[in-house]
């Protein structure tokens, strides 16, 4: 007889990305469709909770329709929907939840709560062929968290260390604000640190107590803060920019150091690891990926197999909705009560 497939619709609307997805069996991407609104946002240099809630509201039913006519198949093909419950902008979250809801309920699907760190977690297995083994370590990055993570299956995990402040991609925005780049800071320093020497200047790295996998970038930050004031000369000299590039190259490197560093430390810590998986909006960074390429020879190093799976995107979220549904249907727990957005989640 042949293998039933799942199909999950995942729906994503945590910060500034609407979007929907379709993932059959947990990892075929059949479809991944986001509307950014990264233009909206570059306006006002950073997303305002409230303008980022009503684009959601305008562009959710393009989008979850563009998801079911991409992946070739109509609402009767539906096994499930997952939804981004947490954690996010609270207006935000509520515009997917309140869709998942009603959908679910017209379409009487089983709807899956999804927290969107943990779908983050999973952006590995997207489109993946390979057989994953576990366990694997996983290092998120993105704009709004940072952990490093020992994961035992898809829906066991350990956090090893999260940021004691600021989140990397944070720390590459607000870097980016001050080098007079527009946002989102991660992709604009990057482009920039291109052309500049990455060892000219020396930013502090944070490795705070000894054994610690955890992250702290508020100190590298403020550090580079005080260099541009005084580089020049308080406001009264204009950056070259052979200046600005050099500068932005030398704090990409400070974050990429730190990023490895602590990834080394936990291999060393727990020898059993099989893999390591890179995720996460900063997970695009190439020095990242070249640097960690580097140091990671002996076990597998992956990074999502699409640029839009590391930053946000709804085929991760039904991703981890799909072995939700799957673990719940194992012990006859099917959801059908509606969904309730939680900003901590
Ligand atoms: O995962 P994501 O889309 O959203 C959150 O859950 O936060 O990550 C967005 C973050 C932003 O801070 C952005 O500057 C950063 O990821 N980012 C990058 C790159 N592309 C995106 N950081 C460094 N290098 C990049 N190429
Ligand atoms: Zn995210």
């Amino acid at each position: 007889m042949a293998k039933k497939v799942i199909n999950i619709l995942g729906i994503e609307t945590s910060c500034d990305e609407t979007a929907a997805a379709i993932v059959q069996n947990g990892t075929d991407v059949l479809s991944n469709v986001i509307a950014s609104q990264i233009k909206v946002h570059q306006k006002t240099g950073g997303v305002v909770p409230e303008v980022a809630a009503r684009e959601h509201v305008k562009y959710l039913v393009p989008v979850i329709k563009q998801a079911l006519h991409d992946a070739r198949i109509d609402w009767h093909h539906v096994d499930a929907i997952a939804v981004t419950k947490g954690p996010g902008l609270p207006s935000s979250l509520v515009s997917g939840v309140t869709a998942a809801n009603v959908l679910a309920l017209l379409k009487r699907k089983p709807l899956i709560p999804v927290n969107h760190v943990e779908g983050h977690f999973l952006a590995n297995f997207l489109d993946c062929e390979e057989k994953i083994r576990f366990p694997v370590l996983v290092l998120s990055v993105s704009g709004g968290h940072n952990e490093l993570v020992f994961m035992s299956d898809q829906l066991r995990y350990r956090v090893l260390g999260e940021t004691r402040d600021d989140a990397a991609g944070e720390a590459f925005d607000k870097v980016a604000r001050l080098l007079g780049l527009p946002y989102p800071g991660g992709p604009a320093i990057s482009e920039l640190a291109k052309g500049g020497d990455c060892l000219k200047y020396h930013f502090p790295r944070a490795y705070l107590e000894k054994g610690s996998l955890d992250f702290s970038f508020s100190g590298l930050k403020t550090s580079i803060l005080y260099f541009l004031q005084k580089g020049l000369d308080y406001g009264k000299k204009k950056p070259s920019k052979k200046f600005l590039a050099d500068t932005a190259a030398s704090f990409q490197e400070a974050i990429v150091d730190i990023l490895k560093e602590k990834i080394l430390m936990a291999l060393k810590k727990f020898p059993e690891i099989r893999e390591v998986h890179l995720t996460g909006g900063v997970s695009a960074n190439k020095r990242l990926r070249e640097v960690m390429g580097i140091a990671v020879m002996r076990i597998i190093l992956r990074h999502p197999k699409k640029l839009s799976y590391c930053t946000d995107n709804a085929a991760m979220i039904a991703c981890r909705g799909y072995f939700q549904f799957m673990r719940d249907k194992a012990l006859s727990l099917q959801r059908f009560s509606p969904v309730v957005s939680n900003p901590n989640f």
